[in-house]
């Protein structure tokens, strides 16, 4: 339906009106999800169940746009407007909550492969500052409701201002996707836990997509750095499914933390925004003051808080900041702070720094994001459960926040 319509269903029959009560034209389309999708099955909670989807809504969200052989890449929904896009001297990209976290994974894969400078907004922020576009900006919003009005009203300014508009969203044909100029569907099916986890991993992979499609697009990789990026990401699901099968060990440890007054989560790189979007799972379900912060900014302020009650959550896997976060590590250790690490399976080094670990397997650091959520994912899921809060409909929040 589209703004200003009022529908009427009976049991035989369907009319749609304006609110002026004149009838307005539509057309009828059977979506394509099942009943079992808005149904718990065996889970205690949409939420969980949605975690434990995350194999196969990536899958989904990389099925036929990425060739069996990981030579080709199709992203149906751009080629018309490719041109354009790759004409484009800046990319802005805004959202709200999970889906800004999303858009800030976003900014590292693109400016890391495809070399374009990327700016990311809260669409509540940008709405509002009047920011200088031109038709050289591309800007992208992010939403898995496709309904939030900020992100709404924040990309019709944008489209005022002659910019060209993407959308990423989730509901097919919600306000954004219908509103922007072209976009990418997620697929991750419907969502019901109002705090986000399979949307953001869907999210996630179409940025990476849209990164690695740029990047080869603009000559700024090598063919074998492409294949390699493409082969990386459909390792992604069974990869998650290994880290969801200890998901026991997540249990045991949100068991010895549940209790904490506050938590801090600290990343680096692309998993800066894993710790932002870890902190505000635990604070949205659990109701437990977390904050995330780029490690490297610990010693700006946050350090101050370490003290033997704290839970200091790190993202820390092999990659190329791995020696900085592990200092990062020995400057909470120093503190008696306690340590839960997310870690490159079989990181024996930092098993013997920390108090806790959640191992993922080892990963290219483009999609490294992916894997380290979901152990954060099941941790603030577990806590949630532990201190007897509404996992699927906390407190105050709404699924989609439709007034401003
Ligand atoms: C996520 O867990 C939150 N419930 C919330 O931050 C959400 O991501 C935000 O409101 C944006 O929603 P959207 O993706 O539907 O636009």
């Amino acid at each position: 339906m589209k703004d200003n319509e009022v529908a009427v269903i009976s049991r035989n029959s369907l009319t749609i009106k304006t609110l002026d009560d004149k009838p307005a034209s539509f057309q009828i389309s059977q979506v394509s999800q099942s009943i079992g999708e808005i149904e718990k099955g065996d889970f205690a909670h949409f939420m969980l169940k949605e975690i434990f989807e995350q194999p196969k809504t990536i899958e989904d969200t990389f099925r036929g746009r990425i060739s069996p052989d990981h030579t080709s890449l199709v992203l149906g929904g751009l080629i018309d407007i490719f041109p354009t896009i790759l004409r484009a001297k800046r990319i802005i990209i805004i959202g709200c909550g999970t889906s800004w976290h999303a858009a800030l994974v976003g900014e590292y894969l693109i400016e890391t492969y495809a070399r374009i400078p990327v700016e990311v907004d809260y669409a509540s922020e940008f709405r509002y500052r009047n920011p200088v576009l031109s038709p050289d900006d591309l800007v992208i919003a992010i939403s898995q409701s496709g309904e939030t009005s900020d992100t709404l009203v924040a990309l019709r300014m944008a489209k005022e201002k002659g910019a060209t508009i993407l959308g990423v969203c989730n509901v097919v044909g919600s306000s954004i996707a219908r509103e922007t100029d072209a976009g990418v569907y997620t697929h991750a099916g419907i969502e019901i836990g109002v705090a986000s986890t399979k949307a953001f991993t869907a999210q996630v992979t179409v940025l990476a997509l849209f990164a690695i499609k740029l990047a080869h697009e603009r000559n700024e990789i090598s063919a074998e750095l492409f294949h390699e990026l493409l082969r990386e990401l459909t390792e992604i699901p069974a990869k998650i499914r290994t880290i969801l099968e200890k998901h026991l060990i997540i249990k045991e440890t949100a068991e010895k933390y549940k209790d904490a007054a506050n938590a801090l989560y600290l990343g680096r790189g692309a998993l800066f925004p894993v710790a932002l979007e870890g902190a505000l799972k635990l604070k949205e379900i659990s109701y437990m003051h977390a904050e995330g912060y780029a490690a490297g900014e610990m010693k700006h302020g946050p350090i101050a808080l370490v003290d033997d009650n704290l839970p200091v959550v790190v993202v820390a896997p092999r990659d190329h900041y791995y020696e900085k976060i592990v200092s990062n590590i020995q400057e909470v250790k120093a503190r008696k702070g306690n340590i839960i690490a997310v870690a490159t399976q079989g990181d024996e080094v930092l098993r013997e720094m920390v108090n806790d670990v959640f191992e993922i397997p080892d990963s290219h650091p483009a999609v490294t994001p992916l894997l380290a959520i979901v152990p954060l994912q099941l941790f603030s899921y577990y806590i949630a459960v532990l201190r007897g809060c509404d996992v699927d409909q906390p407190r105050n929040l709404a699924k989609s926040v439709t007034v401003e």
